[in-house]
């Protein structure tokens, strides 16, 4: 298919870069620091950043939650237009730079900010925004996309503009080392699944596109295979090749899934379970009931991957590992989080995608609302 690129964030990649913000940020830009609940204050990495920063005029706002909400944004608005900021700085994993892209939006829009996230509003302007990133999974960094939750309603939804691409994006991977493990599978577990969504629809032809996927599941595979022998090039691996499987490049031209993502936002937003381990229970099922559509795709996946033989069952096999791998990371691929019934859980999470108008999901439009319920029978314990 056609299609026309640019990916506009300029990478400062390596141990040290967070200095780098002191001469990529003009001087005479009033910058709003945007981080979360504090991890930054303990590792050291928000006094690199008050170092950086300490010939600019700059102001801050803490508390962005993990799957920021509206209602906590929305006061990041209110401080950024009563200041007069210039310029958004966010320090953080991808809710905090979610968050901050919503509100370098939100601050250029004067109606009701959740229209951008319905669809209502289409971003035309927004603030200068940069990131530090200090855990790798979502891509976010260095993509037009953001995620975020009206805690209200319990609506988790995606915009996307390149108005809030960052103008750049720090990627020390020193600031690894003070993440749980626990943020740590998950990292490995989005930017994976991030690959498959784009990988895992029908052969393309594209091969770059293809190769190029395949050389991200590798690594990754052999990242989580070392997860115990984590030094500075294991995290290094692992900073660049979640922000490869989500910049774009491996998407350009062909199909994309992204069904995954979507039932499991509702997940998320329901229930609270980490991004990424919503994408572990939901996409062995789906890949399960979507068999015959994904097979091609399964068996290159198992052949190149997972180094499996020729066999009739190789594209259930390549499922099966992909199960294996997550579970090895001790990220579950069955949901029990949910405290009511599984058969009102099941309603519950319908109800949701419905209301979001997420009917037609998958590179083929084929999973409705029916086929995810069968998705689901399997998901939810
Ligand atoms: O709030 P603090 O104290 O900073 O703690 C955070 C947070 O609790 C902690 N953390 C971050 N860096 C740390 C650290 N703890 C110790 N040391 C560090 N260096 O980690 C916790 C999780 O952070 P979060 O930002 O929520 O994680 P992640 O990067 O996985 O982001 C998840 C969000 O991104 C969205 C998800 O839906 C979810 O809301 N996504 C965004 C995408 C995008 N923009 O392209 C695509 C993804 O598919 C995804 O949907
Ligand atoms: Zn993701």
């Amino acid at each position: 298919m056609n299609f026309s690129y640019l990916n506009s964030t300029q990478i400062e990649f390596g141990q040290g870069q967070i200095q780098r913000i002191s001469t990529l940020i003009p001087k005479d830009q009033k910058v709003l620091v945007i981080y979360g609940f504090g991890s930054i204050k303990k590792n050291g990495i928000y006094d690199q950043v008050a170092e950086a920063l300490s010939e600019h005029q700059w102001l801050e706002f803490s508390g962005v939650e993990a799957n920021p909400t509206l209602e906590t944004m929305n006061k990041a608005v209110a401080l950024a237009q009563e200041e007069k900021v210039d310029f958004i700085l966010a320090v953080g994993g991808g809710s905090v730079i979610d968050g901050s892209k919503y509100a370098a939006a939100a601050v250029c829009y004067d109606g009701d900010g959740w229209d951008i996230l319905e669809g209502k509003h289409t971003v035309t302007q927004a603030l200068p925004l940069a990131a530090v990133l200090t855990i790798p999974a979502t891509g976010s960094e260095s993509n037009a996309y953001s995620v975020l939750t009206k805690a209200e309603t319990q609506d988790k939804l995606a915009f996307f503009s390149d108005h809030v691409k960052p103008v750049f994006a720090v990627l020390d991977p020193d600031v690894m080392k003070t993440l749980p493990e626990r943020q740590l599978a998950n990292g490995i577990v989005d930017a994976w699944v991030h690959v498959c969504e784009q990988y895992l629809t029908s052969p393309t032809g594209a091969l770059v596109q293809e190769g190029y996927a395949e050389a991200l599941l590798k690594s990754l595979m052999r990242l989580g295979n070392n997860f115990d022998n984590q030094d500075d090039q294991w995290r290094a691996n692992l900073m660049w090749s979640a922000n490869q499987a989500l910049n774009g490049l491996i998407g350009l031209g062909v199909a994309q899934d992204w069904a995954t993502h979507m039932i499991g936002h509702e997940l998320t937003a329901l229930y609270g379970v980490d991004h990424a381990r919503s994408l572990a229970i939901v996409q062995p099922w789906l890949l399960r009931n979507q068999l015959p559509a994904k097979k091609a795709k399964l068996e290159q996946m198992g052949r190149n991957i997972f180094m499996l033989p020729d066999s009739d069952d190789l594209a259930e096999l390549t499922i099966q590992h992909i199960e294996d791998f997550y579970q090895k990371l001790n990220v579950s691929t069955q949901l029990t989080e949910h405290s009511e019934p599984k058969v009102e859980a099941i309603e519950k999470i319908i109800e949701q995608l419905n209301l979001h108008g997420m009917t037609q999901l998958g590179e083929n439009g084929a999973i409705t609302l029916e086929t995810t319920r069968e998705i689901l029978e399997s998901a939810i314990a």
